[in-house]
């Protein structure tokens, strides 16, 4: 959607994942709090998303959503001023439906109304989801809400969370911001897989301006081991995925916050988009690319042994190693698989051990991946060959 914003995917925090409908100004003001003193918001995070079950059951008698009394007592405005006091931006939840999905009123057919209030309480973003839709088609439930917020000339990012029921990363760039391309996400390694090959298959859909969305990020909710969710995070960055911290960050471990920290791999998500590198990308990787998206999934000979890449600035690439066997296994990547000439000299920096592994490889490269990790690498070409370029 062309206003201006998501011109690389969101960073932030949302509700959702970890507290459900256990939600109050007092969680969201300390999720800010927190996200300031950790650090995270100066690396990027910055939206403070409210998910559902942030208003009564019911409208009010002029036919407005109201915040539930007892857990947004001061109401969304006093919120907003709070978290743009931080320096951070106010996200909400609204469903382009009769109902959100726990059941409270639903903006179909209030579009305007609700916009106007969501940019009255100076909401920065809205996410808009899709239950109790009436069977009625998302391409006539979701450009209303679209148009209702530009008309308040309020500048609101509108994430579209329709689940990717009508395969909405085919209809949804000029719609909204993201769409999100899976059923929810849980905090497992089965869901986690599932959901990033699913969302691959979309890559070439995205780009500034729209992303597709994997769903939020589960990493430190404790389903999935350090290695599963370095995965996770490396992954979603990788896919130019929406970052949206979806733990409790007032109390996170070392780990989880190391994880989430990582601004080598942070730099990938919200680098430069390269989709004009692709004239240089040989012909023969085209099947498995994800053209303007810029990455791709190669499939090693073994199915679990994966190598996702994609280019970056300067003939850089971004190459994860994912071992998704339930051994450590060793991956190797041949240059010819990358696109690069077998003669041509690497540098390789790894992004989770933050320094250079190799200063001079040639023809092909190879690490021992622990069962489920991902290791995520820089190649530096030093002669640049493109093999078909
Ligand atoms: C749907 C969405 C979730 C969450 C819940 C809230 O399931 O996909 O992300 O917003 O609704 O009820």
């Amino acid at each position: 959607l062309n206003n201006g914003l998501a011109l690389t995917p969101q960073m932030g925090w949302n509700s959702w994942n970890f507290f459900a409908c256990s939600i109050s100004e007092d969680l969201i003001k300390e999720t800010a709090d927190a996200l300031v003193s950790t650090g995270l918001a100066d690396l990027g995070y910055v939206y403070v998303n409210i998910d559902d079950c942030w208003s009564t059951a019911t409208r009010n008698l002029k036919g407005q959503l109201v915040p539930d009394p007892k857990t947004f007592p001061s109401g969304i405005k006093a919120l907003s001023d709070y978290v743009h006091g931080k320096g951070l931006k106010l996200g909400i939840y609204g469903d382009a439906g009769a109902f959100t999905c726990q059941v409270r009123p639903g903006s179909l057919f209030h579009e305007t109304g609700d916009a106007q209030l969501f940019a009255d309480w100076g909401v920065d973003y809205l996410k808009y989801d899709n239950c109790f839709n009436l069977g009625i088609d998302p391409k006539k439930r979701y450009p209303p809400m679209r148009d209702a917020l530009n008309a308040t000339g309020r500048t609101i990012f509108y994430s579209i969370c329709e689940w990717g029921v009508e395969d909405p990363a085919l209809w949804a760039r000029g719609v909204g911001n993201s769409w999100r391309t899976t059923d929810d996400i849980n905090d497992t390694w089965a869901s986690m897989t599932t959901i990033a090959d699913i969302n691959d298959k979309w890559a070439s859909h995205a780009g500034p301006g729209g992303w597709n969305d994997p769903d939020m990020l589960e990493v430190g909710n404790g389903g999935m081991t350090y290695q599963e969710y370095r995965a996770h995070f490396s992954i979603w960055a990788l896919m130019k995925a929406p970052l949206l911290i979806g733990c409790d960050v007032r109390n996170m471990t070392a780990e989880t916050l190391e994880i989430l920290s990582n601004k080598e791999v942070i730099s990938v998500n919200q680098g430069e988009f390269l989709s004009l590198l692709l004239p240089f990308i040989p012909s023969s990787l085209l099947p498995c690319l994800q053209p303007s998206q810029a990455f791709l999934c190669l499939l090693t000979r073994c199915p679990g042994r994966k190598v996702w890449a994609g280019p970056l600035s300067g003939n850089r690439l971004v190459v994860a190693f994912w071992n998704r066997c339930s051994k450590d296994e060793t991956i190797t990547a041949r240059w010819e698989v990358l696109g690069l000439e077998s003669s041509t000299h690497v540098s390789i920096r790894d992004l989770w051990q933050h320094k250079e592994v190799k200063d001079n490889a040639v023809a092909s490269f190879g690490a021992k991946v622990d069962s489920h990790d991902c290791h995520v690498y820089i190649f530096t070409p030093k002669t640049v060959a493109h093999s078909e370029s």
